[in-house]
């Protein structure tokens, strides 16, 4: 007999996408920097084919997500994550586009009809062009631009979704595009770093009550990024810089914007080993397309660490590019089993979406990277199946996974 761990009742099981990942013909500030001659330059110069890095049509879901959530729907998922794209319905200055917010409601319209509960993400990277001309998170107003989308879009979607995710992984952005430097605007600088994180924690609060006004029932959270930090030993200087790395990267947005959450929405992909005074990857061999290690034994940790803001989890993202399907059935079942362990031990996780339904535009990387259950072919614009879907549509089915 075939023995399961169940997960608890009405658990949500899904995929997640962003709009500029997969819709195409974005016109943002990722788009235009995508095509700008700094980059362009820089990919010659590393011998690369710059088309493979430009977004453009990506998989057209834009056009084709009845028949792509046809396909979510094959999988027995009961909820699909999504976000907005922000410069469509506002791609002037105050300014809505009610043909594209008539999009979008469609959109949630599609997935209730077929029983997948909607998670939106309100912002999940590009800004419209207006915005990102004006310093994007930098700009003066940019927490009342936000609220303001933010308000006219929960307004426009009240009845038709519930779950919000106000911001996508806020402390990777301010990271990567402020103090790394490889993402738009390409800064380097730890001062505006500092003050980016900060406009974002502002920039959610705002989003929070704006939506809360409009629709005092909906959920309203954000999807944080947090990793694992191992000390390997527990001693210093070890233990004293998991101390603060912890607190900086994993607690400080959800410290601050405790009242501002209903629920923590969790993206896990990475587990870094502190070693002296070096943070590390990679010290066990099994990786992802991209290099990433694969460490499924930090989810269990990172939702631990996540009991004692008492509040529903849902894991918003988790998964990796892996382009012969070597490894994704493992993956899910690795993971998940350590999701069960931390449920048994008290932690409130109440949904689970693998990042991500299609193969998509994988920002700096491109399209490279094979995330998909579906994998995509770009040329024809076919889905076809990976093997490891099924074995995902069965544990959704089940509500569990056999050991
Ligand atoms: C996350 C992003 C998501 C996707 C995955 C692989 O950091 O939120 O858009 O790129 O990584």
């Amino acid at each position: 007999m075939a023995q399961f761990l169940r997960f608890p009742e009405n658990f949500f099981w899904g995929t997640a996408t962003s709009a500029h990942q997969v819709e195409g013909n974005t016109n943002n500030d990722w788009s235009e920097w995508e095509q700008s001659e700094k980059r362009l330059k820089e990919l010659r110069s590393k011998n690369l084919d710059p088309k493979d890095f430009i977004s453009g049509l990506a998989c057209d879901h834009y056009n084709r997500y009845e028949r792509d959530f046809d396909l979510a729907l094959a999988l027995n998922t009961n909820a699909h994550r999504f976000s907005i794209e922000w410069s469509r319905v506002e791609p002037e200055e105050g300014k809505f586009n009610e043909a594209e917010i008539e999009h979008y409601r469609k959109i949630a319209k599609a997935l209730r009809g077929r029983g997948l509960e909607p998670f939106v993400t309100l912002w999940h990277l590009p800004f419209p062009l207006w915005l990102s001309h004006r310093g994007g998170w930098l700009a003066p107003k940019s927490d009342f631009y936000f609220a303001r989308y933010a308000e006219k879009i929960a307004a426009s979607l009240k009845g038709d979704v519930r779950f919000w995710l106000t911001l996508n992984e806020p402390e990777i952005y301010a990271s990567h595009s402020y103090f790394l430097g490889y993402q738009p605007p390409q800064k380097k600088n730890i001062f505006l770093y500092v003050r980016i994180v900060n406009k974002l924690m502002e920039a959610h609060k705002a989003a929070y009550s704006a939506i809360k006004k409009i629709d005092p029932d909906a959920q309203v959270g954000l999807a944080k990024n947090n990793t694992y930090f191992e000390a390997c030993r527990g001693i210093f200087p070890e233990a004293l810089f998991k101390k603060f790395i912890d607190w900086w990267w994993n607690f400080r947005f959800l410290d601050v914007l405790r009242d501002h959450q209903d629920f923590i929405g969790l993206n896990y992909y990475f587990h870094v080993r502190i070693e002296g005074r070096r943070f590390n990857r990679n010290s066990t061999p099994w990786t992802n397309d991209l290099g990433w290690e694969i460490y499924p034994n930090g989810i269990y940790r990172v939702l631990k660490d996540l009991k004692k803001y008492q509040k529903p989890v849902y894991i918003t993202e988790n998964g990796l590019a892996d382009a012969k399907d070597g490894s994704r059935k493992e993956f899910i079942k690795q993971h998940l089993l350590w999701i069960h362990r931390a449920i048994q031990e008290g932690v409130d996780a109440r949904g689970y979406f693998y990042w991500s339904l299609l193969d998509n535009f994988e920002w700096t990387h491109g399209f490279a990277p094979r995330f998909g259950l579906y994998e995509m072919d770009y040329k024809t614009q076919e889905r076809k199946r990976r093997q490891s879907a099924l074995y995902y549509a069965e544990i959704c089915k089940n509500n569990g996974v056999e050991i």
